[in-house]
């Protein structure tokens, strides 16, 4: 029920969260709270870097990818753990910058970033400008050359994978705002355009197959696409690419019926992929770069809210309104997704009704999650949401100008405010 051993059930019953109860946060810090665990945060960036050590010889490093949940605080933790950091706005390079991220390490994203983007990511002196398409060159060439810099990029790339959770396939796949495609040229016309270039320097290639992958294969198969395309770019003008970024997508447990792989056996499946077609082709054996956001943090995370009103409508169902909803959590309104729920102050209990969670919104699909087994909960109780520490906070909205939650950092028993919690105030500061 408790999908992650960093939550237990405490004496008083209460569920607990890096040995912190979190009836205690609800009441010290308020609802809705969102709860990170520090020592979760670092166990799965000491994973992938004790992976990559392994099974490649320690010639890679994973990026976090910030987007799952970007605050200073994450950043900090971040750096401390020797990863590196994938922006995708200059919001997030800023935060990342704020404490000082070595810039080296970081990489930035995005299918159209703004000129002002380009050239704060060019004043930051960044370890890559992850480039997305022909016009970006073209912008960032001219800008780097006006700025008197040099760019360091990487090409973003359609690998031509298709990665559902259980199933792959391969498809044409140029229906994708994001990158260039491999099979009309207009990858291959990047590079020859970039090696060309005064301002630009191509230091390696990018693909990314999407999020919450649980099969190992599509990444293997994107390896692959990847070296043959390095091995092209060798043949066609003697450039040998030397770092590739695959991209992130490592799937989470969010429900007791879910089974992701082990990380581990990623990282050792892809690099003997790496490996094998690199001998095979005579290529040098590149620097790796993966870029895990969901797995890094979301797992950390849990989300308290307060029990409002319980409305049992006989033969249909239970709604159990909470003190947040779409706003703070709005994965269920945008992709149906699956969360387990706890009662924090009778976690002890067996959950042996079926409810439906509901938030505070004008909208009656602000919902948690529907038909999902809770304990007999009745107002004033503290709701626990579990695996919420990625693409929660970050994706958090205003709707019906209701202020953002406070997060709060837990580790080894103490906790600490890492986010304060916005007021009404807050949410006018810009207003005129
Ligand atoms: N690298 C790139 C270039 C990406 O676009 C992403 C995620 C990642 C890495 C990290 O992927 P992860 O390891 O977190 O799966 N809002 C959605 C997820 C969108 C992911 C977008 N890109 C959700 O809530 O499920």
């Amino acid at each position: 029920m408790l999908l992650t051993n960093n939550l237990t059930v405490n004496e008083q019953g209460h569920l607990a969260i890096g040995g912190v109860d979190t009836v205690e946060l609800a009441r010290e810090y308020g609802t809705p709270l969102y709860v990170m665990d520090e020592g979760r945060i670092r166990l799965a960036c000491r994973q992938f870097k004790q992976s990559i050590d392994n099974y490649y010889g320690g010639r890679g490093i994973a990026h976090y990818a910030s987007k799952a949940f970007c605050c200073k605080e994450m950043c900090r933790i971040i750096a401390d753990e020797g990863l590196g950091l994938d922006v995708v706005s200059i919001g997030e390079l800023y935060t990342a910058m704020s404490v000082n991220f070595p810039p080296e390490r970081i990489g930035f994203h995005g299918n159209n970033k703004t000129e002002e983007e380009l050239r704060y990511a060019l004043e930051c002196s960044l370890g890559h400008i992850i480039v997305d398409n022909l016009t970006e060159l073209e912008t960032l060439d001219r800008i780097a050359g006006e700025m008197g810099k040099n760019a360091r990029i990487m090409f973003r790339v359609k690998p031509g994978i298709e990665a559902h959770t259980h199933e792959f396939i391969m498809t044409g796949q140029i229906d994708s705002k994001f990158g260039l495609a491999l099979e009309n040229g207009e990858a291959m016309g990047a590079v020859k355009r970039a090696l060309a270039m005064k301002n630009v320097t191509l230091g390696g290639l990018h693909c990314h197959i999407g999020s919450q992958i649980f099969d190992i294969d599509p990444f293997v198969m994107a390896a692959d696409v990847m070296l043959h395309f390095i091995a092209d770019i060798k043949e066609q003008t003697g450039y040998e690419v030397e770092e590739l970024n695959l991209g992130g997508g490592f799937g989470i447990k969010y429900t007791e019926q879910e089974n992701p792989s082990a990380y581990d056996l990623y990282m050792q499946k892809v690099s003997d992929k790496v490996k094998n077609t690199c001998a095979a082709l005579k290529l040098k054996q590149p620097y790796i770069v993966i870029e895990p956001g969901r797995s890094i943090a979301g797992p950390a995370g849990i989300t308290l809210y307060q029990v409002g009103s319980v409305k049992k409508i006989p033969g249909v169902r239970t709604y159990v309104s909470i003190d947040g909803g779409m706003t703070d959590n709005p994965r269920y309104a945008l992709y149906q997704s699956r969360y387990e729920a706890v009662c924090a102050n009778k976690a002890d209990a067996p959950r042996d009704q079926t409810v439906t969670i509901a938030g505070k919104c004008c909208e009656s699909g602000d919902l948690i999650g529907k038909d999902m087994p809770l304990q007999q909960v009745e107002p004033g109780d503290i709701l626990a949401v579990l695996a919420t520490g990625a693409y929660n906070y970050s994706m958090a909205s205003h709707y019906n100008r209701i202020p953002n939650p406070a997060v709060v950092m837990v580790k080894d028993g103490t906790s600490r405010l890492i986010i304060k919690r916005e007021t009404p105030e807050d949410l006018i500061r810009c207003d005129l």
